[in-house]
């Protein structure tokens, strides 16, 4: 198709209205024209049983179960399995992030701008842990630095913290294109890295954002609105540390109303500091 100057300024104008904000291929794709030739196809014979089982769904499953769903590079088992061993030989925080720089085998690697591992400080003492880089964190290589992060900063503020004082990741560590939600391929690729990157931060505190992040940590498929305002625990170098699930700002920002509930959480999560903090002497 040609089209003059004008045109395609006009086209990609109409884009960034749709909310189209990445290019993820060289070539258009039309995928009404796929579907509407896979209506018309025979219908297929019904699928057969899966054989294997599905990838492990969270950290407590992840050593008991393969991953097996098929990818270009590798079967998904030795896709995760490969990520298992990088992660494991890392002893620094550093060596962990560059692990994953040059962790080629995770597809959304190819689309994103930069990784995105971490920000804050990982001595502190308690780890925030959201779900996905979204596209201004893709930009900066930072955690939670659009509006979504800067609501996370008031509600720091709030109970007396802030970015010298806590330590924010994601469970994943590349923008999944357009946001989608990552694949359970993605995700068991990315879960050895923050497994291990709490287990060399080290808190005293666990508070995953969000229902993804705090399905990982507690092993369950409960809603977030259910999980939240309780105290989980989590295994870290053999010690049980502290969970509270909490709600993730950009839930927060789409539903203000809400604010009072992750307030009671955040409430808590100060009370627990000050208690481990009197605990500690
Ligand atoms: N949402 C997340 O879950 N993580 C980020 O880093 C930004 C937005």
């Amino acid at each position: 198709m040609n089209l003059s100057r004008q045109d395609a300024f006009e086209l990609l104008k109409w884009y960034v209205e749709m909310g189209v904000d990445e290019v993820i291929g060289d070539a258009p794709m039309d995928r009404y024209a796929q579907s509407a030739a896979a209506a018309k196809a025979p219908p297929k014979p019904p699928a057969a049983p899966r054989k294997a089982p599905l990838p492990p769904r969270n950290f407590a499953e992840s050593r008991a179960a393969p991953v097996t769903a098929p990818s270009a590079t590798g079967s998904a088992d030795e896709l995760a399995a490969s990520a298992e061993e990088r992660a494991a030989r890392c002893t620094t925080l550093e060596e962990l992030r560059q692990a994953l720089e040059s962790f080629d085998e995770c597809g959304l690697k190819r689309t994103a701008k930069n990784l995105v591992f971490s920000d804050g400080n990982p001595e502190g003492r308690v780890m925030f842990i959201g779900e996905a880089p979204g596209r201004d964190e893709d930009l900066q290589g930072k955690s939670f630095v659009g509006r979504s992060g800067q609501l996370l900063d008031r509600m720091l503020a709030a109970i007396g913290l802030d970015r010298d004082s806590v330590y924010i990741a994601n469970v994943i560590y590349w923008r999944p294109p357009g946001n989608r939600d990552p694949s359970p391929v993605e995700m068991a690729q990315c879960r050895p890295f923050i497994k291990r990157q709490i287990e060399l931060a080290d808190p005293q505190i666990i508070v995953p954002i969000g229902a993804v992040p705090a399905r990982e940590l507690i092993g369950t498929t409960s809603g977030i609105l259910r999980l939240r305002g309780q105290w989980k625990s989590y295994k870290v170098n053999g010690r049980d540390v502290p969970v509270m699930p909490s709600l993730h700002p950009a839930y927060l920002l789409r539903q203000p109303a809400q604010k009072k509930l992750a307030w009671r959480d955040f409430l808590a999560i100060r009370r627990k500091l000050d208690e481990l903090q009197q605990q500690d002497g």
